[in-house]
């Protein structure tokens, strides 16, 4: 399946991770003032680790489609990484995932204490749609506001109970204590879809879609692209539930077994860690084709997607 790797793929990624990086910093609040505290926990919990994943593909999907003005590109890049952070934030806390070490470090809740915690995750969701409307302002162009409020919507549904939230209500309160029989299995594999289609997939889309309505794709492309994504999230989750089993907490800056400890239903409790695997090979296959039929050409996204999906941590 997969056909070709661009040469030096890891130093272009880390060249790119440093990129972000350096955008992350300067869009960061400074840690001054009485609220200061916020700050430094928002700053603790966007810094410091994080695959970078959802900027880059925003970033990629909007080069591939010819965009070229980044400072508008980089306002909604802040904001998707503003709010994947600020959904770990909340996803480690004592009422839902309960987990103490995030990229290697104390998660934000065991360091500032769980209402600093709680209000730097509502201030980094905040602070994101403060980010990306700023785009806003930087353009004159009446074409390009048009695109900035689509990407706007966009941004919104998919982090809100339409998607993100929404994944992550069906994955806390509705899945976690279900019992697997035989004769639920097909039925809780649907379920298992649709929620990680919304809690991990939504905000994959987002980044994608954005790249592409910000770069002037047509509303067809941007369809395929939305389901470009939605399969390269279901590998993703699918991978992340694989790596719970199999990898170990200094790889993945996590705590192993955290499903296990919270009784979650996943594709390796459903199905097995084989059949699991098997299913992101698949999912995999699904995107990869897609980014064939949409006839774009960027080698970096490529072997990115791939990266993604076949990844270690
Ligand atoms: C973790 O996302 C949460 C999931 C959706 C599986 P990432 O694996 O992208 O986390 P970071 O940003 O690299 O830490
Ligand atoms: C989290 O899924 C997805 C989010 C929306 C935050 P997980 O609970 O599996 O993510 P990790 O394993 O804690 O990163
Ligand atoms: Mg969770
Ligand atoms: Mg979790
Ligand atoms: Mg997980």
């Amino acid at each position: 399946m997969y056909t070709y790797k661009t040469e030096n793929f890891n130093n272009i990624l880390k060249e790119k991770i440093d990129y972000i990086e350096e955008v992350i910093s300067d869009y960061l609040p400074r840690e001054e003032g009485e609220q200061k505290v916020i700050f430094e926990a928002m700053n603790y919990s966007v810094l410091g680790g994080g695959k970078r994943i959802r900027p880059m593909l925003m970033m990629e999907t909007f080069l591939s489609f010819g965009g070229k003005d980044m400072d508008i590109v980089h306002s909604f890049m802040m904001a998707i990484e503003f709010i994947h952070s600020y959904s770990l934030v909340h996803d480690d806390l004592p009422a839902m995932d309960n987990d103490e070490y995030r990229r290697g470090k104390e998660t934000t809740h065991v360091k500032f204490g769980e209402t600093i915690g709680i209000l730097a995750g509502d201030g980094l969701l905040n602070y994101a749609f403060e980010t990306a409307t700023g785009a806003y302002f930087k353009t004159a162009d009446s074409q390009y506001k048009d695109r900035i409020i689509e990407s706007l919507q966009v941004l919104g549904k998919k982090s809100g109970i339409y998607g993100m939230i929404g994944g992550q209500v069906i994955d806390t309160c509705i899945l976690e204590g279900q019992t697997i029989t035989d004769q639920n299995k097909k039925k809780l594999v649907e379920e298992l879809n649709h929620m990680y289609t919304l809690k991990t997939g939504a905000l994959i889309q987002a980044s994608m879609m954005i790249g592409a309505i910000l770069a002037g794709a047509s509303k067809e492309e941007v369809a395929l692209v939305e389901e470009m994504a939605t399969n390269i999230g279901l590998a993703f989750q699918i991978q992340d539930d694989v790596l719970d089993v199999t990898s170990t907490t200094e790889q993945l800056g996590k705590p192993v077994l955290s499903d296990q400890r919270n009784e979650k239903i996943t594709y390796v409790s459903l199905l097995g860690l084989d059949k699991a695997k098997e299913e992101v090979a698949y999912y995999s296959k699904k995107s990869l084709d897609i980014y064939k039929q949409l006839g774009i050409s960027n080698p970096f996204l490529y072997d990115l997607i791939n990266m993604l999906i076949n990844r270690d941590k």
